[in-house]
């Protein structure tokens, strides 16, 4: 999908209150993308720093394992296993294979995520260099192989399908993020984004 369309997304899912939000999931999804993006953007950017000498930056990493733990993992990816693939499995518009490759992909990169944040406790930052390049690599394929498949398709889905969809995911977001509004995420992405731009 073309960068104008995903930054429209972005500015919608800022905009929407909690309780009235009707942006189509895929959309939805779409937007989180350009957050995800810019923080893979900003850990390749402090990795290469640390290849050049730079130090291993506790706050920087705790920043990053909260957005991919707490955000992309318990909120953006359940929406996509809990509710989007499931009906559109139910509604024959993704292929079975599609999915398979999807929940292996999720799986990957928590297990990345859970080996960063051991990394980051013990200090080792060639350990964090090695998983980053690892998720980094990982996740920009998934995501485009996501905008592609999964997120292009779910716009064949019914109506009834879709305001299902809409109050799965408000449940999800709102169990995940515990309180935390979308502008705080936000916030949480700028912040790492603009850590690694300025050493
Ligand atoms: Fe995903
Ligand atoms: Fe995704």
């Amino acid at each position: 999908m073309s960068p104008s369309v995903a930054e429209g997304a972005l500015q919608t899912w800022l905009a929407e209150a909690a309780t009235q939000r009707q942006q189509p999931p895929h959309l939805e999804l779409l937007a989180e993308h350009v957050l995800m993006t810019g923080v893979l953007s900003a850990m390749d950017r402090e990795a290469a720093t640390m290849v050049n000498g730079g130090p291993l930056r506790l706050e920087f990493w705790q920043d990053v394992v909260d957005f991919n733990g707490n955000f992309v993992h318990l909120s953006h990816r359940v929406k996509e296993e809990s509710h989007l693939i499931p009906a559109m499995l139910a509604a024959g518009v993704l292929p079975a294979d599609h999915e398979q490759a999807i929940r292996r992909e999720h799986q990957a990169a928590k297990d990345l995520t859970l080996s960063l944040c051991d990394g980051v406790g013990e200090g080792d930052w060639e350990q964090v260099q090695r998983l980053v390049s690892l998720y980094v690599f990982r996740m920009r394929a998934h995501m485009s192989h996501e905008e592609s498949s999964l997120l292009s398709h779910a716009t064949r889905l019914s109506t009834a399908a879709l305001a299902r969809l809409r109050a799965g995911f408000d449940a999800v977001e709102a169990a995940a993020l515990r309180g935390r509004s979308r502008l705080e995420i936000r916030r949480l992405a700028e912040r790492i984004s603009s850590a690694s731009a300025t050493r």
